[in-house]
């Protein structure tokens, strides 16, 4: 059964926080440290999804990061019913803050069921008060584990690379208490991270897999598009023929542009594929009607 089958799979991680608070410079710098240090020749590819490796105990662990801008993919694809974040990591800057875009991360977050951990950014400035911070969310419901609460802080400098191992071994630490598993064995489902039209290659779609895996030449039907995997490539620019849980792939083949948190299903039967395709293109042209046509 699906069950049997149920394995470890990566965390999907989302960054999040208020404006120049650092979420770009750390995901750089994670990148950077990481990526950059473990590929000869790989070129990262933006697919707004990577993935990076880490050594933990003699053991290779891996987390996805989703490139999204701020939160408010992460908002649009919770309103459209898709869940795609295991973990987010809220980032505020010491010298600045518990700040708007904080407090409605952080209740995006908190409602979408979604653990937070904190990195407490910017520590390397003189104006940095990482303590002022630590109490300012307390009034969100987080408070720090070295304050008898339940919540990872971790105080670091996106900028020189500072305990961000640490964070990285948090957020492994927070991904084995949520179990997240996936049965590789199953056609693959998942979420459209982004798409776009391309010139020379048609219609091109990053897809999040979170369950089965995904094979050139499966039939896909994303939202109200159908299509046939002709290519894939991975967040590191590299070909691949399989995509496995938690991994993005950028994909060739859709018949058209799927949207950003539209849904996307395997089928093994081409008729059905299409037909269930033909039937979500027709429930939302209704919709656009209904709400005054747009
Ligand atoms: P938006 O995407 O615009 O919301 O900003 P962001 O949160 O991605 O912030 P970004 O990474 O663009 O950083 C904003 C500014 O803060 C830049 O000038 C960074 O160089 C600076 N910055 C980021 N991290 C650090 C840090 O650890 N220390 C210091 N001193 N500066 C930092
Ligand atoms: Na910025
Ligand atoms: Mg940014």
């Amino acid at each position: 059964t699906d069950l049997e089958n149920l394995q470890r799979r990566p965390p999907v991680v989302t960054i999040m926080g208020h404006v120049d608070h650092g979420k770009t410079t750390l995901l750089d710098s994670i990148r950077k440290t990481k990526v950059a240090a473990g590929e000869a020749g790989g070129i990262t590819q933006h697919i707004g999804a990577y993935h990076v490796d880490i050594e933990n105990n003699g053991k290779t662990q891996q987390i996805v990061f989703l490139d999204t801008p701020g939160h408010e993919a992460f908002t649009a694809m919770r309103a459209r019913g898709a869940r795609v974040t295991d973990i987010a990591i809220l980032v505020v800057a010491a010298d600045d803050g518990v700040r708007p875009q904080t407090i409605e991360a952080i209740s995006h977050a908190q409602a979408a069921k979604v653990p937070i951990v904190v990195a407490i950014n910017k520590i390397d400035k003189e104006e940095a008060q990482p303590d002022r911070v630590k109490q300012e969310l307390t009034k969100y419901n987080l408070t720090p584990e070295e304050w008898g609460g339940e919540t990872i802080m971790v105080p670091v400098s996106a900028i020189q690379g500072e305990n961000l191992d640490t964070l990285l071994e948090m957020l492994l630490l927070v991904s084995e208490v949520e179990e997240l598993s996936a049965n590789p064995n199953r056609p693959a489902k998942g979420t459209v991270i982004e798409a776009h039209l391309d010139k020379a290659k048609g219609a091109v779609a990053t897809l999040l897999i979170q369950n089965g895996t995904l094979s050139v030449g499966d039939l896909v039907v994303a939202g109200p598009v159908f299509g046939k995997v002709r290519a894939m490539v991975n967040d590191h620019g590299y070909r691949v023929d399989k995509a496995y849980p938690s991994f993005a792939v950028e994909v060739l083949g859709l018949s058209d542009v799927p949207a950003a948190g539209d849904e996307f299903d395997v089928f093994q039967n081409e008729k059905e594929g299409r037909t269930l395709a033909a039937q979500r293109t027709e429930k939302q042209r209704l919709s656009r009607l209904l709400q005054g046509g747009r």
